[in-house]
């Protein structure tokens, strides 16, 4: 009896997937066991990819700097429409050396007196090793926030860590001398 009710509840099923779903849905179910298949396909390529984890690993780590504001206001850059207002918790550029572990720099950028972003790096023992030596900014790591603080999506920060590594002489940091001054 139960064999027979699991035979009929199988056919039935059968029956209403050949023949109750709309073409849109059977085209979506199709589509889905394609992408299942392509995703199954694409597993060895993605080992290489699980490798790098660390990297991904590090790049979560730069927490929003709640308390940013109440480091040392060091700089003000205005060009053009944009402002940007530079904060750091640890100022300690005076002495000319790189910056302590720990070191946190925020940066405001508004464009036409509206927040735009934040950017942040932070420094900590060891971050940088998750990175190749072309990109290696020490042990900086990078963040864009928007102006609510939640981070940006998707954001590449190989271009940040790119366009900074230039900066390797002062410690990765563009406003190096200007945080000096403010010392
Ligand atoms: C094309 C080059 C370039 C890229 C890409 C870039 N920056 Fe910068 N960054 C600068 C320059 C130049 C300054 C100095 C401020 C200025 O002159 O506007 C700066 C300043 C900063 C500062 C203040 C400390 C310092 O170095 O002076 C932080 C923090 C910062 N950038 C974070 C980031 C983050 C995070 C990203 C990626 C989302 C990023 N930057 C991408 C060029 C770059």
């Amino acid at each position: 009896m139960t064999k027979i009710l699991t035979g009929r509840c199988g056919s039935l099923r059968a029956f209403l997937r050949l023949n109750f779903p709309l073409e849109g849905h059977a085209e979506r179910l199709q589509g889905g066991i394609r992408r299942r298949l392509v995703q199954v396909a694409a597993l060895p390529a993605a080992f290489p990819a699980l490798l790098l984890t660390n990297a991904f690993a590090a790049e979560t780590k730069v927490d929003f700097p709640s308390e940013y504001a109440q480091g040392k206001h060091y700089a003000s850059i205005v060009r053009g429409d944009t402002r940007e207002e530079l904060y750091t918790t640890i100022a300690a550029a005076s002495r000319g050396e790189p910056l302590p572990e720990g070191t946190v720099i925020t940066m405001e950028d508004y464009r036409n007196n509206q927040l735009y972003r934040y950017v942040v790096m932070e420094k900590r023992k060891g971050w940088g090793q998750a990175h190749p030596a072309e990109l290696r900014t020490g042990d900086w790591e990078f963040k864009w926030f928007n102006p609510d603080r939640s981070v940006r999506p998707g954001e590449n920060l190989d271009r940040c860590r790119a366009c900074h590594t230039s900066q390797a002489g002062n410690d990765y940091v563009f406003s190096y001398d200007r945080m000096k001054e403010a010392d």
